[in-house]
This record gives C-alpha cells, structure tokens and sequence, in this order.
C-alpha cells in the first residue's frame, strides 16, 4: 500500500500577549494558581479584526512553504476546528480563497482538542487510497472569542493560534507509521457549548444565561485525560508491534502540564523527551500539537528518523495517537 509523509508543518501565533498578571487585573485568579495548577504562563490573544480562517491560512502558507508546494499542488484542504469563523460555512471555505485554493475540496471537522489528529488521519487515508498527493491540514482556533472572560475555571487556559501539515504521497522522511481514533460521546457535557445549535437555538435567554460559551468540569477531564492517552497509545503501539521504548519524543495536546508530567510516567518516557510549549500558549485546542511540533523543529530537538508520538485528547470526548517517523 501506498505512504502518506509529513512535508511540512507551520505556524501562526497571534502578536498580543496576555500574561497571567493580565489575568490577576481583572478576574479573582493569581499567577501562583494559574502556573502551579497547570504550567501556564501566558497566551496569546487575536486581533480584533482577525477571524479564525485568517490565522489558519497564515500557518497554511508557512507549512505550503516548508513543504515546497504551491497552492497549485493542494488536493484537499481540511481544517480542524472549535471556534469557527461562522456555523455556516465552514472555516475551511472562508479560508480556502485566502489560500487561492478556489475549486478544491474544502470541509472542516469538530473533534475539539484531538482536531489536528484527526484531520491528519484522514488526510493519511485520502492519500493512501490514490485520491490525493498534497492534503493541507489545518488546526485552527479562537477560543478567546467562544469563552466568558468572566469564567475563571476556563478562560484562564485557553488561547489562539493556528498549525498546518502538508500530508503527502512522497517525502524523503515524516512517514505516518499509523493512527488509532476514539470518541465517547456519553461524555459530551463535560466540554461544551449548550446553546447556537439545535439543541437550543440562541435566543434572549441564552444570551443572558451565557449559554454560547464553553463550559467544561476540568477535574472529571482530568483524571479521564491521562488513562486515554495513555491507552490509546499503547493500543498503536501494540498495532505496529513497537514497545514504549521505541517512542524518541510525545508531543501531546497541551491541555496541563501536570497531564502530560502523569502521561510522560505511565509510558514510561522521559520528560526530557516530551515536547512542552503550554507555558506560551495556554491550550489551543486543534492548534497546540504543530505549534508544539513546529517549534520543537526549530529548536533543532529533533532528528531524522525519531519517532514521534502526536497524542491528543479533549471535548466529545475526542482522543487519539499518530506516530510519525521523522
Ligand atoms: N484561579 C484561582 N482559583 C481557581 C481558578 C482560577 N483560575 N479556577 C478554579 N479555582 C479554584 C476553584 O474554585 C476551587 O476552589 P475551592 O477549592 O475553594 O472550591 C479550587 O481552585 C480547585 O478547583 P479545581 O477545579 O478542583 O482545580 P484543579 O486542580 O482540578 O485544576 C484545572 C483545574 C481546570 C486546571 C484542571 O482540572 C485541568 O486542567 N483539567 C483538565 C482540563 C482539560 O483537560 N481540558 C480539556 C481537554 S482539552
């Protein structure tokens, strides 16, 4: 059967920086609890004037140019979303002309923190099966504008920014050796939006009740976090007959460090080799993994041929692992 390579992966991050002690000027919060509680130092903070799609064809462009392809190589562009820029379209329709990708195939998908894993599980079939040679997959997010500033048990995590990969059916390293998905929607309440869907359509009320933002009970998130992680990756692991030794770096969803500290323990891996950028960027969602992965590049942390674990997890629930050999 055919492979499917990583080419290339980007980034954009919004300018503003907001800190913790930006935090402490208008919420009943502190940076003590804010670093101790979750390894958070700062995020960042979109434009008024940016929208979602605006900072997913930003890190498109830089992942197209790391890849050395063209618009005119895409196949399919797929982004992963949880703050899109509206219900209807998709993101990936407002950003697909943004990116001249006019014509091609564009859908976004909604697995929350786990997007970009998935998206890039999917753009691994298309290319496996002949159907495309360049998928652009983008994660993409704005959590800033879907959270109450005035809920300290969320608004202090989260951030926005934006990630890409080019999946391809040729590359000179960044193979996809495999990919396992999971979801359990008996879950759903434990992360989510009550009102803007036909569950309840938006109305006076649930504008006053602040039902369009999220919502999330992080202490029941938590302990479920690790143990999914952690399963799913031995479940790959045992799939491509590999130990936990053969893993070289995780690069996780960067929900909490104090999750990724309990992952790093249960799989037995260093925590030299896991990559860690939440103290920058607070959890962004579908982006956090390439803007881990991307920086973890640039820094030069990583080889040809190390084997990457991308594991992930968030609302539906959502959780899953790729790993890629470098
Ligand atoms: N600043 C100060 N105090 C805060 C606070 C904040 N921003 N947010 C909550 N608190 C308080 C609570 O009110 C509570 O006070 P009480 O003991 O007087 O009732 C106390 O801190 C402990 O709250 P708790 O929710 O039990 O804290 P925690 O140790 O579980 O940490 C999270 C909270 C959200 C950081 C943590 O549970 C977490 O990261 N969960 C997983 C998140 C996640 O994975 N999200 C989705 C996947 S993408």
């Amino acid at each position: 059967m055919a492979e499917a390579y990583i080419k290339g992966i980007g980034t954009y991050a919004p300018q503003r920086v907001m800190t913790n002690f930006d935090w402490e000027k208008v919420l009943d919060t502190s940076n003590e609890w804010i670093l101790q509680r979750t390894g958070i130092r700062e995020r960042r903070i979109a434009a008024p004037e940016e929208v979602t799609s605006d900072l997913g064809a930003q890190a498109a462009r830089d992942a197209m140019e790391a890849a050395g392809v063209s618009p005119g190589d895409i196949d399919l562009l797929i982004c992963a979303t949880a703050s899109p820029d509206t219900l209807l379209p998709s993101t990936a329709c407002w950003m697909q002309p943004k990116l001249g990708l006019e014509g091609k195939p564009a859908f976004d998908i909604s697995a929350a923190c786990s997007g970009f894993a998935y998206g890039l599980t999917i753009a691994e079939q298309f290319v496996k099966a002949g159907k495309c040679n360049n998928v652009l997959v983008v994660g993409a997010e704005m959590l800033s504008r879907m959270m109450d500033w005035e809920d300290r048990s969320i608004c202090v995590l989260l951030g926005d920014g934006a990630g890409a990969a080019v999946v391809s059916s040729e590359g000179d390293g960044g193979r996809i050796l495999g990919s396992r998905l999971h979801a359990d929607g008996t879950y759903a309440e434990l992360l989510w939006m009550p009102a803007g869907g036909t569950r309840m359509p938006a109305s006076h009320e649930t504008v006053e009740k602040k039902l369009h933002y999220y919502t999330m009970k992080g202490n029941e998130l938590f302990k479920i976090a690790v143990k999914s992680m952690a399963d799913v990756t031995r479940e790959l692991l045992e799939e491509l007959g590999m130990e936990d030794e053969g893993i070289d770096w995780i690069i996780p969803h960067q929900a909490n460090v104090r999750i990724l500290q309990s992952l790093a323990r249960r799989l037995r891996v260093p925590w030299e080799r896991v990559v860690v950028n939440i103290e920058r960027y607070g959890n962004t969602s579908a982006a956090s993994v390439p803007l881990a992965w991307k920086e973890a590049l640039s820094q030069g942390k990583i080889q040809r041929g190390d084997r990457l674990l991308l594991v992930t997890f968030g609302g539906g629930l959502t959780w899953s692992a790729v790993l890629v050999e470098w």
